[in-house]
């Protein structure tokens, strides 16, 4: 058998603690043909060029192939939702959609939930008061990005857990990996499925009697450039609630990770609590939630970096290896929070640029700020932890601390 190439390496489990060793090596061939027939790319520049290439696409029927590391697509899946779909419809429902979520139309709709966030993550830290040890992940880190996107979208709070349940099952099944892809995409239709007649449900119900929420939105509004359909509702309201999960999830446990392994940053945080915005920006670029985002198609072929990537070829772009790509970027090992630019990939990049991105930086600014001001002394138990299984979406299962004890709100 031919041995691993750096990249099966890198999707390997048991590098999932530690895989920037093995983007460091990924780097030396920008563009790489793997085994599969798939092209990884892995420097920074050659990224951002593909990011912003109209020849490349992320609508998966663009593909001559789905290589054997990756679940095929199917029926259900977020293939058809806007993440999945290239101009000009992709930007069409981007833009009917964001008329409900952001600038021009909804400016001030995300910095106008702060206050409800800050008393979602302060209950939170309430909830393990009594505690000496907590799981970041599953007391904090998990609930409070679903709570908030179920709120923004309008799914009622007693329908949360079995949301989150759905969506963990999805994001588990993304993403190249080792496992059975018939497996994988058994529990990854099945959640779908779940979600989807949920979604529908609550859709009619918005429809009928329509309420405060995105979900009233996108099924109401109609102008110049017509409205959703219930099909676009049902898969937009999917990709939100999935996109805006397990990535924030990872962001916030990253964080906690990443700053007990830094008291020096800790402590700095803690004089100066604005430093929260830099800090979350430099999370974002060194333990980044998103290692490789949706599979691209080359929709001709591309020559880059003295490789030609054929028409039909699936690309996989490594986000958090070009982030670290010492080529554009000072010091790319270490965890600056003063650095400055800070242009990073957490991301992405492109048409495709995370749309919920200021959503994303608002929780984890507030999740940090809450979790290190009122937990005295916190030490991490196990480094390092767990990983969850994808290396696409990685982040740790768990993230056990111990503490000396949780001081009451706004202490100091
Ligand atoms: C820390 C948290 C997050 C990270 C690291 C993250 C990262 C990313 C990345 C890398 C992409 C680009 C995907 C691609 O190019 O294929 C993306 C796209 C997207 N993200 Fe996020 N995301 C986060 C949170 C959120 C939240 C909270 C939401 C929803 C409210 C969201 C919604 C989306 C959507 C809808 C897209 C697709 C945009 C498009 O195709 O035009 N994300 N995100």
């Amino acid at each position: 058998m031919a041995p691993a190439s750096v990249f099966e390496q890198v999707i390997e489990y048991a590098n999932r603690t530690d895989p920037y060793r093995l983007y460091g090596q990924l780097r030396e061939a920008p563009v790489s043909r793997q085994a599969d027939g798939s092209y990884v790319v892995s420097s920074y520049r050659e990224i951002v060029a593909l990011l912003h290439d109209p020849r490349v696409s992320s609508d998966g029927r663009n593909l001559a192939f789905v290589p054997a590391t990756q679940p095929a697509p199917d029926e259900n899946s977020l293939g058809h939702s806007f993440i999945r779909l290239d101009p000009p419809e992709h930007d069409r429902i981007r833009r009917l959609v964001m008329r409900h979520f952001g600038p021009p139309h909804s400016p001030g709709k995300i910095d106008g939930m702060r206050p409800e966030m800050a008393e979602i993550i302060s209950g939170l830290l309430d909830g393990i008061a009594d505690q000496k040890q907590a799981d970041i992940v599953g007391e904090i880190a998990h609930p409070f990005p679903v709570i908030v996107i179920s709120q923004l979208l309008g799914v009622p709070r007693e329908d949360e857990a079995r949301f989150s349940e759905w969506a963990d099952a999805v994001v588990e099944s993304f993403g190249p990996s080792a496992a059975d892809p018939a497996e994988r995409r058994r529990v990854r239709t099945d959640a779908l499925a779940a979600l989807r007649d949920y979604l529908s449900g609550l859709a009619d119900a918005r429809r009928e009697r329509p309420a405060d929420d995105m979900i009233s939105g996108f099924v109401t509004y109609n102008g110049p450039e017509g409205r959703l359909s219930p099909e676009e509702v049902v898969q937009t309201a999917t990709l939100l609630l999935i996109a805006g999960h397990e990535t924030t999830v990872n962001l916030i446990t990253n964080g906690v990770l990443t700053l007990l392994r830094h008291p020096g940053v800790l402590e700095r945080l803690r004089l100066e609590p604005e430093l929260v915005i830099r800090t979350v920006e430099e999370l974002l670029r060194y333990e980044p939630p998103v290692h490789f985002p949706a599979l691209r198609a080359a929709l001709d072929d591309i020559t880059i970096e003295g490789t030609t990537i054929p028409r039909g070829a699936p690309i996989v772009l490594a986000l958090a290896a070009g982030s670290r790509d010492p080529a554009c970027i000072r010091d790319p090992e270490e965890f600056d929070p003063d650095r400055d630019p800070n242009e990073h990939l957490g991301f992405g990049g492109g048409i495709h640029y995370c749309f919920g991105a200021p959503l994303a930086r608002l929780e984890t600014q507030l999740a940090l700020s809450e979790i290190f001001s009122r937990l005295e002394n916190p030490r991490l138990i196990a480094d390092p932890p767990p990983y969850r299984a994808s290396a696409s979406l990685r982040g740790p299962r768990h993230l056990q601390i111990e503490f000396d004890r949780v001081l009451p709100r706004g202490s100091r």
